[in-house]
C-alpha cells in the first residue's frame, strides 16, 4: 500500500519547504505539518502568501499552490501524527547549553518529547523518518522510547537527512544532487525505505535515491555539512595569508578551483560561515568522535570551528584597527545581518559575532537587511547575553533604507552577499558618508577598483 498522508513535526526551514515540495509533487499524498507555535503556523496559514515565516525564492508560489488541497499547516499535534501513515521529524536540534556535552553534543531533547509524543497518540502502524540532522545512533533512542511507551503499535524509524541549503531550497528540493533514505536491514525495515523510496520517486530518478543502513545515513550528512564548512574554512585561512603575502585569494581561488579534483565550488572566502547546521554538526562530530576516544579525530575537525570564529573575529579586529584603533562612538553600517543571501535566517550569522565585537568597543551600529527584521536583530544579539537588551537597543539602529543607513557613517562593512548591494548608487552613498569613508567588504562583494576610484578606502577579504 502507498503512502498517502504524512504528517511533518516542525515547520521551520526545514520542514516547511520540505513538506512543501512533497506536496506539490504528490497531490494524492495529504501533507500535514504541526509546529506548537502557535505565531508560525498562523504565518503559514497567513492568506496573504508573502507573509510566510520562512523566505525562500518561489517557496510562496509553491505553497500558494498546494495549501488547502493537500497541504495543511496546522497546531493539532495529536490529531495530525495518528491519522498519518508517515511522520517526519523535523524539529530543532540545538547546541546543549546545559550539563554533559554543553558547547557540543546537540540537544534531543525535542526530538525525545516528538517520540514520546508519536508514542502516546499512535494506533495504527507508522513509519517515523528523522529529517532533522542528529547524532549517529539517534534512531535507535527513537527506536526504544516507541516500542517500550507505545501502543503495542509497529514502528519504522527511516533517516532521511536534509540536504537543501537555505536561500536555493526550493530549487535544491526540485532537483536534489542525491535523496538518501536510511532504514533497518530487515524485511520491515526494507519495505519502510521502499515506500519512502516511492514518495521521492514521483519526481526524482531513481539512480539519484540512495539507500543505506540508519548509521551511515545519520553519518553522512553530518560528514557532509562537515566536509563543506571545512572547504570555507581552508579558504579563508589562505585568506589571511593572501593578506600578508600580495596573494589575491579570489585568484587562487580561482586557480586550484579549475583542478577537476577539487572543482570550483564552496571556494568564497569570507567574514566566516553561518547557518544553523555547519558549527552545530562539526561540533557534533567532534563530540562523538571524542565519546569514542578518537581524539585526533575530533581535534582534527574542531579545527575547523577555530579558524571561523578566527575570521570573524579577525573581521571585527581589522575595522577598528583600521578606524585608528578606536570605533568609539563612531557610527558602522553593516550591510547585511542574515548568515547568506536570499535567506532571512539570522542563525549563527557572521554579522552577530562582529557586531558583537563591535559594541564592546562602544562603536554605534546601524543595519539594512532586505530581510531581516528589527525584531530579530535585537534578540540574535540579546540572546549572547554580552549586555543587558537596552544597552543593545541603544547601540544598535536597524534601518528599512539603505542609504539612511550609511548617511555619516564612518565605515561600511559588508556582511551579507545580496544581490542588490552591487547595485547600489556607491557615489551617493560616499558622498553622504564621513570622511575618509571606509568599506570593509566582507564578502568581495564589490568591484573593489570601482570602489577606490569613488575615494572609498576600501579592504575585501584576502587580498
Ligand atoms: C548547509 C549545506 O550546504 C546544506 O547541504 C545542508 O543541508 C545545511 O547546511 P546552508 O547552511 O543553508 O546549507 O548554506 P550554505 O550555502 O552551505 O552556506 C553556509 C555558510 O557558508 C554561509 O554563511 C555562507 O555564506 C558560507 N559560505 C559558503 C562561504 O563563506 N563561502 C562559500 O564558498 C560557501
Ligand atoms: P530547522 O531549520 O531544522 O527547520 P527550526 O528551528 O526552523 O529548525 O524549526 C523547528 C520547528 O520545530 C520550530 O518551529 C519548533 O517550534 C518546532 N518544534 C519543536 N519541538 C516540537 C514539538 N514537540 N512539536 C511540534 N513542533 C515542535
Amino acid at each position: 500500500m502507498s503512502i498517502t498522508s504524512i504528517c511533518c513535526i516542525g515547520a521551520g526551514y526545514v520542514g516547511g519547504p520540505t513538506m512543501a515540495v512533497i506536496a506539490h509533487k504528490c497531490p494524492h499524498i495529504k501533507v500535514t505539518v504541526v509546529d506548537l507555535n502557535e505565531e508560525r503556523i498562523a504565518r503559514w496559514n497567513d492568506p496573504n502568501v508573502e507573509n510566510i515565516p520562512v523566505y525562500e525564492p518561489g517557496l510562496s508560489e509553491i505553497v500558494a499552490q498546494a495549501r488547502g488541497k493537500n497541504l495543511f499547516f496546522s497546531t493539532q499535534v495529536d490529531e495530525a501524527i495518528d491519522e498519518a501513515q508517515m511522520i517526519f521529524i523535523s524539529v530543532n536540534t540545538p547546541t546543549k547549553t546545559y550539563g554533559a556535552g554543553k558547547g557540543m553534543a546537540a540537544d534531543l531533547k525535542y526530538i525525545e518529547l516528538c517520540a514520546r509524543q508519536i508514542a502516546r497518540v499512535a494506533t495504527t502502524d507508522k513509519i517515523v523518518v528523522e529529517k532533522s540532522t542528529l547524532p549517529v545512533r539517534t534512531a535507535e533512542a527513537i527506536k526504544n522510547i516507541l516500542d517500550n511507551t507505545g501502543n503495542g503499535v509497529q514502528f519504522q524509524i527511516l533517516s532521511n537527512p536534509e540536504f537543501l541549503a537555505e536561500g536555493t531550497a526550493v530549487e535544491d528540493l526540485l532537483a536534489p544532487d542525491r535523496v538518501l533514505i536510511g532504514g533497518g536491514t530487515d524485511e520491515a525495515g526494507q519495505i519502510a525505505i521502499k515506500k519512502l523510496v516511492e514518495v521521492y520517486a514521483n519526481w526524482v530518478p531513481s539512480h539519484q535515491i540512495l539507500t543505506t543502513n540508519l548509521w551511515s545515513s545519520e553519518l553522512s550528512k553530518l560528514t557532509a555539512n562537515a566536509f563543506l564548512a571545512q572547504r570555507v574554512s581552508s579558504i579563508n585561512a589562505i585568506s589571511e595569508l593572501c593578506e600578508k603575502t600580495g596573494a589575491n585569494v579570489n585568484e587562487v581561488a580561482k586557480a586550484i578551483g579549475m583542478d577537476s579534483r577539487i572543482g570550483p565550488k564552496f571556494l568564497k572566502a569570507s567574514v566566516g560561515f553561518g547557518g544553523s547546521c555547519f558549527q552545530k554538526d562539526i561540533l557534533n562530530l567532534v563530540y562523538i568522535a571524542k565519546s569514542f576516544g578518537l581524539q585526533e579525530v575530533a581535534d582534527y575537525w574542531e579545527q575547523v570551528i577555530i579558524m571561523n570564529d578566527h575570521q570573524k573575529n579577525r573581521f571585527a579586529r581589522k575595522i577598528v584597527s583600521t578606524l585608528y584603533n578606536t570605533v568609539s562612538g563612531k557610527k558602522i553600517t553593516f550591510l547585511g545581518w542574515a548568515f547568506k543571501k536570499d535567506t532571512n535566517d539570522t542563525r549563527e550569522s557572521a554579522a552577530i559575532y562582529v557586531a558583537d565585537d563591535l559594541l564592546n568597543e562602544q562603536a554605534q551600529i546601524a543595519v539594512y537587511d532586505p530581510k531581516v527584521s528589527a525584531r530579530q536583530i535585537q534578540s540574535d544579539l540579546n540572546y549572547l547575553e554580552t549586555r543587558l537588551p537596552e544597552e543593545n537597543d541603544k547601540a544598535i539602529e536597524s534601518c528599512n533604507d539603505p542609504y539612511e543607513a550609511c548617511k555619516n557613517a564612518h565605515a561600511i562593512a559588508i556582511l551579507t552577499e545580496w544581490d542588490e548591494f552591487k547595485s547600489y548608487d556607491w557615489q551617493r552613498i560616499y558622498d553622504a558618508m564621513l570622511k575618509p569613508a571606509f568599506v570593509f567588504d566582507g564578502r568581495n562583494l564589490l568591484d573593489a577598483d570601482k570602489m577606490k576610484e569613488i575615494g572609498f578606502l576600501y579592504q575585501g577579504i584576502g587580498s
